[in-house]
């Protein structure tokens, strides 16, 4: 990706709801790739809280979460000096514009999102408008930074086609207003499984025992979920999600955080049991995440560090967001 100091940067926009703990799927998926593209754009990251209440949340918790989010995106090499790391509710912005853009956007299309449909299968006694019209305040938290690109894993990019939806629509009626944006999603890592139910995604709100691991687990935790990863009944290392969802998810994390071809891995495993590769991935995660987690521990002790960047991040993303926002209103004809 080209730096050109003549030019204006290209603008990343991402974000994760502090739902739960991170898990290594939302590292390998999302926050990896935003550490490694961050050196080239203007990047705006944030803490989606807003996002997190369309499903009940234990206020402390939340707090907690929030926090803890911010040291983990520093511990995993986010530079809080060039990036603005900020917490959404913290920049009204994002509520302002995403009302607007909800009535650009259709019932119909929302009605087809899966993530809409499986969470309100999940909460059945909890199926609010927030959680329906989500992808309109995801829209608005991509748009408001006319962000060019949207690292995301796979789940997460029907919302960013929807967003592309409407911010065409959008366009449509009233002339370049925002910037369209492309999601990227990264070859390997986009959709890590769960451990135990290779099938399903790794998720936070996973409650099988092994099947999730967290960015903050012990090495111990980690070897111990892995050493029981759920594989198959033969003994081939080999790539094939369809037949062998385990060991190819186990491929997929060992791949992503080696840098590991599935050939080369497969070379590697070749005539080896399961036992020896899956302590092996193991401990490449507990590598991988060894640093992040000593670094957090140390960062989310600093509450007045924290604090300060995330009110640097809420401010330096409220001045881009008010840019749009001001365009956007004056665009629809409210009075100025
Ligand atoms: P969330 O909080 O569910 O997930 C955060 C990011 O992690 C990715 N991810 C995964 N990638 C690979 N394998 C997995 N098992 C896995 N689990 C999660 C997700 O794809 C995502 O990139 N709606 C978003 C949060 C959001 C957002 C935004 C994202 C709010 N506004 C604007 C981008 C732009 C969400 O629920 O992600």
């Amino acid at each position: 990706m080209e730096t050109n100091n003549t030019e204006a940067r290209k603008i990343i926009l991402s974000g994760i709801q502090p739902s739960g703990k991170l898990t290594l799927g939302s590292y390998l998926g999302a926050i990896k790739n935003w550490v490694r593209l961050s050196d080239n754009y203007d990047c705006y990251f944030m803490m989606a809280d807003m996002h997190a209440i369309t499903v009940r949340q234990e206020p402390a918790t939340l707090r907690k979460t929030v926090l803890e989010q911010i040291a983990e995106y520093i511990a995993c090499g986010l530079d809080p000096d060039s990036c603005a790391l900020f917490i959404q509710s913290q920049v009204p912005a994002h509520a302002e514009l995403s009302w607007v853009l909800s009535c650009y956007t259709m019932f119909g299309e929302l009605s087809r999102m899966t993530q809409f449909k499986d969470k309100s299968t999940k909460h059945t006694e909890n199926i609010n408008a927030g959680l329906f019209t989500y992808p309109a305040l995801m829209a608005a938290d991509i748009l408001l930074y006319q962000a060019d690109l949207v690292p995301v894993g796979d789940d997460q990019k029907q919302h960013v086609e929807i967003c592309r939806d409407i911010a065409q629509r959008f366009n449509g009626v009233y002339g370049d207003t925002f910037k369209i944006p492309e999601p990227f999603i990264p070859k390997v890592g986009a959709r890590i499984m769960s451990l135990q139910e290779p099938t399903m995604k790794m998720s936070k709100s996973d409650t099988t025992a092994g099947g999730c691991v967290y960015l903050l687990d012990s090495p111990d935790e980690l070897m111990r979920a892995f050493k029981r990863a759920v594989t198959d009944s033969d003994t081939e290392i080999r790539y094939d999600p369809a037949e062998k969802p385990g060991v190819s998810n186990l491929m997929q994390i060992y791949s992503s955080v080696t840098d590991k071809s599935f050939p080369e891995i497969e070379a590697e495993f070749a005539g080896k049991g399961y036992g020896a590769f899956k302590s092996t991935v193991g401990e490449a995660v507990v590598e991988t995440l060894r640093p992040i987690r000593e670094k957090t521990e140390e960062l989310f002790a600093n509450k007045d560090y924290l604090a300060e960047i995330y009110r640097a991040g809420a401010q330096k993303a409220g001045y881009a967001a008010n840019k749009t926002l001001r365009k956007v209103y004056k665009r629809v004809g409210f009075v100025q």
